[in-house]
């Protein structure tokens, strides 16, 4: 999704904003630009495509300087060609905008500044701002920004530089992300923190309503009504390292090579031996509201939603509570039942899908109890939670989501030991739990050296153009998700479905151009999946089956086999989904396709 950067400072700053483009690149984008305050006049380039087609463009330019702002645009409102990439400018040329979000009455303000004779250059939502902007600029850009926002209906995340105040960025934020970044000497303004990391750990994430005036050596954030806020500098643990591939050919490789670390990180300092429990120290801030939850909803989107699912499954069985698992996206429009004894999860990556957000907003005016499960410290989502869990699992750069789910899942089963122990689940069963979670990462570890084998698979299938994935119990969930990672980065058509339900459908698909994945572990429904892999056979469908070291059962009926560790059911999604996401990997390599950037997708998706 877009993606803003913006500088001001004595450094480099067409370097700065270009390097700080491609660390916003993995976010997903179809064209970018950048403008920078020269002598009084606005710079402003733009390119379609990568930034190396914005790198050429600007390549042979002085862009001296120390003020600009840089964008990498996902189209919403008008298709991805040169004129509407951001940034936008207004009639003079003497105001530039870089905006992230969707000006919902922009149709209405365009007509008006239409009739008050603006020309537009773009069919952007964005560009009403610039000219808003410039009809409101007495002088003072921060006034000219605040009067304008008052205008606008829906969501931004902006920065703005104009060429008659060129020793200042003006940025404002409601509803899409936006965070101050602040320097030595120098200050950013940015979307998202991987594009300023390299430069300063130093952060004031912005609120919906705030806006911040940033200068080399000094910063003032106000809120819409021109009201001073106070907010203190947080520090962030996340380094350089982790935002960069480390050897490995892509992001999302490498994020699954981590999941023996991640997972393990997600769990550290969180298992309470006494008490055979986990310690979560962000629900503290709740005290004994817990204890009275009669109901929990997990509300998400994708990835998220598939890792709630498995939640679902955990905390009903270990907690005896009633759970629901919403999409986000329409838990937000429906009517749903709450009260102040129902717990709403949001689950979330990166803390600032729409939906999941608007889901919880939604939830919050009900008086229901809101926790957030989330990856990005100091996300919107973080921070808009009465409390919660962090995932710990590092950056996750991939647009595929892979050692987040892992982490999801794991901390979704501390929340339901935590839960469990509250009520009636045993010492024992739950230090039995405990004990076997610890042992994931290194059995994560014995899957990945079977990354050839797999790799082998995906030769054998890349050219298939639908997969089917199947399984039972707490691997229904994981199938939808190999399914996901399938079609997200290869594009090739795959659906996820409970094994069973095949045969009330799906089973007419069944050919011998039909591979089936199926996960096939010996669990409380493993013979049940033998019967399901028999049908498929019958029918010449090609079998690829996840089981168990030892299985012989399955070898005879399968295709293929990919043999991981057992473990206990419960814990089975943590293993059983590393095969599915290295197969999705492979066979989109095969397919040339770009596994960290996939077409159309974004990482964080922070519009409706
Ligand atoms: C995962 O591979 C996807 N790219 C996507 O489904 C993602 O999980 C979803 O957009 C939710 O994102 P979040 O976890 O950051 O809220």
């Amino acid at each position: 999704m877009c993606g803003i950067i913006g500088y001001i400072g004595k450094g480099n700053v067409k370097d700065i904003l270009v390097e700080g483009l491609k660390r916003l690149e993995y976010r997903g984008y179809d064209s970018s630009g950048i403008a920078v305050i020269n002598r009084g006049r606005i710079t402003c380039t733009k390119a379609v495509g990568n930034i190396s087609k914005l790198e050429e463009k600007i390549s042979g330019k002085k862009m001296p300087g120390n003020v600009g702002i840089a964008h990498t645009r996902w189209a919403t409102h008008g298709s991805p060609i040169l004129k509407n990439a951001h940034p936008h400018m207004d009639i003079r040329n003497r105001i530039a905008v870089v905006h992230n979000g969707i000006i919902e009455n922009f149709q209405y303000l365009r007509n008006k500044l239409t009739k008050k004779g603006v020309r537009f250059r773009s069919d952007t939502d964005t560009e009403v701002l610039a000219h808003l902007i410039s009809q409101n600029f007495k002088g003072n850009l921060s006034e000219a920004v605040r009067n304008s926002l008052k205008q606008v209906e829906g969501t931004y995340g902006i920065a703005v530089i104009c060429s008659d105040t060129p020793n200042e960025i003006v940025a404002a934020k409601k509803g899409s992300p936006l965070i101050v970044a602040v320097g030595k000497d120098e200050m950013f303004v940015t979307s998202d923190l991987s594009a300023t990391l390299r430069h300063t750990k130093k952060i004031i994430p912005l609120e919906d309503n705030e806006m911040a005036i940033i200068r080399p050596d000094n910063y003032e954030i106000k809120d819409i009504e021109n009201v001073p806020v106070l907010k203190k500098i947080e520090e962030v643990s996340w380094n350089i390292d982790m935002i960069e591939k480390g050897g490995y050919r892509h992001f999302m490789l490498k994020e699954i090579h981590e999941q023996p670390e991640s997972i393990t990180n997600s769990m550290r300092g969180r298992i309470d031996e006494a008490l055979s429990s986990s310690r979560l120290g962000g629900l503290l801030v709740f005290g004994n509201k817990l204890k009275k939850v009669e109901k929990i909803i997990i509300s998400a989107c994708g990835t998220s939603w598939h890792a709630g699912l498995i939640g679902e499954y955990m905390i009903e069985d270990l907690a005896r509570i009633p759970v629901e698992v919403e999409y986000a996206s329409e838990f937000r429009y429906r009517n749903p039942i709450l009260n102040e004894k129902t717990l709403i999860i949001a689950v979330s990556q990166s803390g600032e899908t729409a939906d999941t957000l608007a889901a919880m907003r939604e939830a919050k005016i009900k008086n229901s109890i809101i926790m957030g499960i989330c990856n990005v410290v100091g996300s919107s989502i973080a921070r808009e939670s009465d409390g919660g869990i962090y995932l710990h699992a590092g950056p996750e750069i991939g647009v595929a989501s892979t050692k987040a789910f892992t982490s999801q899942v794991t901390v979704l089963l501390l929340l339901a030991l935590h839960f469990g122990r509250m009520n009636d689940l045993s010492k024992s069963k739950s230090k039995e739990i405990i004990d076997e979670l610890r042992t994931i990462p290194s059995k994560v570890e014995t899957i990945l050296k079977e990354e050839n084998k797999i790799k082998k698979l995906a030769e054998l299938y890349f050219n298939k153009n639908n997969f089917l994935y199947l399984g039972r119990g707490y691997n229904f969930p994981t199938a939808l998700e190999g399914a996901l990672k399938l079609k997200e980065i290869s594009y090739i058509h795959a659906e996820g479905y409970p094994a069973a339900e095949m045969k009330h459908g799906p089973i007419a698909l069944i050919d011998k151009d039909m591979p089936v994945v199926v996960i096939a572990t010996s669990d409380t429904v493993y013979d049940k999946i033998i019967s399901n892999i028999q049908e498929i056979k019958a029918r010449n469908g090609k079998v690829i089956a996840v089981v168990n070291k030892g299985d012989t059962k399955i070898k005879k009926l399968a295709d293929h086999v990919i043999s991981i560790p057992k473990t206990m059911e419960i814990l089975s999604p943590l293993l059983t989904i590393i095969p599915m996401q290295l197969l999705a990997y492979h066979i989109a390599l095969k397919r040339g396709c770009n596994v960290d950037q996939p077409r159309n997708l974004a990482k964080s998706v922070t519009v409706e």
